[in-house]
């Protein structure tokens, strides 16, 4: 069964050619036409030219994709896209795309949460290494940062979430601040391994090295952690963020240039620590013996390399998506859309797309 699957939330806009054979999936294509470049320009989304970008692409994007697939729109079963959450006027152009295609071609519409989508991501290994709910999938990206119980492969729950700022948003934020352009986090990423290189070199385990270092007991760059600090899941950045960006005024005024690599392992490591330590709350009040990392910020290495020690301490099997797919992309919502069309969760030409949260 052939899914042809669209994704336009932010600033990507993919189409994707999903199969299922079996019990797998297979990613016949997956194009991505990244705007980053254009609101590189202005250090962060710009909507309207997000909505513009999306319309400019998506038909030349989808001809690829069914070539890539080597597959006509006869060969295709069903029509997916991203409905919710994200840019109103982003995800307008793929849900009025996907509903004309869908019409005309007298194929079902199946519409998908692009969290949802993010957490199918791990559904995608094609030698099937995949979680089989129910598990615990932590999914963080520029706009979303939440821990959820995926009680089927449809029903998802959301458990833990942050009180304000995304994880991601946070360290586009922050990087921005420090010089670093926009999407930070990648940056931000290699920064922070050449801060935690200088505190305890090369080794294994250096993120717990790292909390008995000169440099995290120095108190130079004391930050708050974003976990909440009650019996809840939740997290908040927003204090980390401004007690960060009030350390770099201080900086500034001071006149001091600022240990770059040092901070950004600093702000790396409580932020990490953070969503751990939930993590680690998570398995034990569900008693799942597996979990998964997703969207945009599991393609942190500092992050990777924390739930992965947490899930051998937990004695629990952590799934996380190969690089290329923890961003925004088609093929994830092809993967969760096959879910959906199988429940029989079918859209019609009424479908409209929201900018909110569609999980519980
Ligand atoms: O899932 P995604 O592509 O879009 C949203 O749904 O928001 O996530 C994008 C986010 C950006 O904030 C970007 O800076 C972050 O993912 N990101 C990273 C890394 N690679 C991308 N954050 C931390 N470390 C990375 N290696
Ligand atoms: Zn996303």
């Amino acid at each position: 069964m052939n899914i042809l699957a669209f994704e336009s939330s932010c600033d990507e806009t993919s189409a994707s050619v999903v199969c299922r054979e079996g019990e797998r999936f297979i990613v016949k294509s997956n194009i991505i036409a990244s705007q980053v470049d254009t609101h590189r320009l202005y250090g962060g989304v710009v909507p309207e030219i997000a909505s513009r970008a999306h319309i400019e692409a998506i038909s030349s994007i989808t001809y690829e994709a069914l070539q890539t697939a080597e597959v006509t729109m006869e060969d295709i079963d069903a029509v997916a896209v991203t409905a919710n959450p994200g840019l109103i006027g982003a995800l307008l152009v793929g849900v009025n795309f996907a509903k004309a295609l869908a019409l005309a071609n007298g194929k079902p519409l199946v519409a998908v949460d692009h969290i949802k989508g993010h957490i199918a991501t791990c559904y995608l290994d094609e030698d099937g290494n995949v979680p089989t709910p129910p598990f615990i999938a932590l999914t963080v990206s520029g706009g979303h940062t939440g821990i959820y119980l995926v009680e089927s492969y449809s029903k998802v729950r959301l458990v833990g979430s942050t009180r304000d700022d995304a994880i991601g948003e946070s360290f586009d934020k922050i990087g921005r601040i420090i010089g670093i352009p926009y999407p930070a986090g990648k940056g931000f990423d290699s920064l922070s391994a050449e801060g935690f290189y200088e505190a305890v070199g090369e080794c294994d385990d250096y993120l717990a090295k790292y909390k008995k270092s000169a440099d995290y007991k120095s108190g130079e760059f004391t930050l708050p952690s974003p976990a909440v600090k009650d019996d809840t899941l939740d997290f908040s950045f927003s204090g980390l963020k401004t007690a960060a960006i009030n350390l770099l005024h201080r900086y500034e005024q001071l006149g001091i240039e600022l240990p770059r690599a040092k901070f950004a392992a600093r702000y790396t490591f409580e932020a990490v620590e953070a969503v751990a330590k939930k993590m680690d709350a998570a398995i034990d009040r569900y008693g799942v013996s597996e979990i998964a990392l997703c969207g945009g910020v599991a393609a942190n290495s500092h992050l990777r390399h924390r739930l992965s020690a947490l899930a051998k301490k937990k004695g629990v099997k952590l799934y996380t998506p190969p690089i290329a797919l923890c961003g925004d992309n088609g093929a994830m919502i092809g993967a969760q859309g096959y879910y959906e069309y199988m429940e029989g969760h079918f859209a019609d030409s009424s479908l409209n797309a929201s900018a909110q949260d569609g999980i519980d």
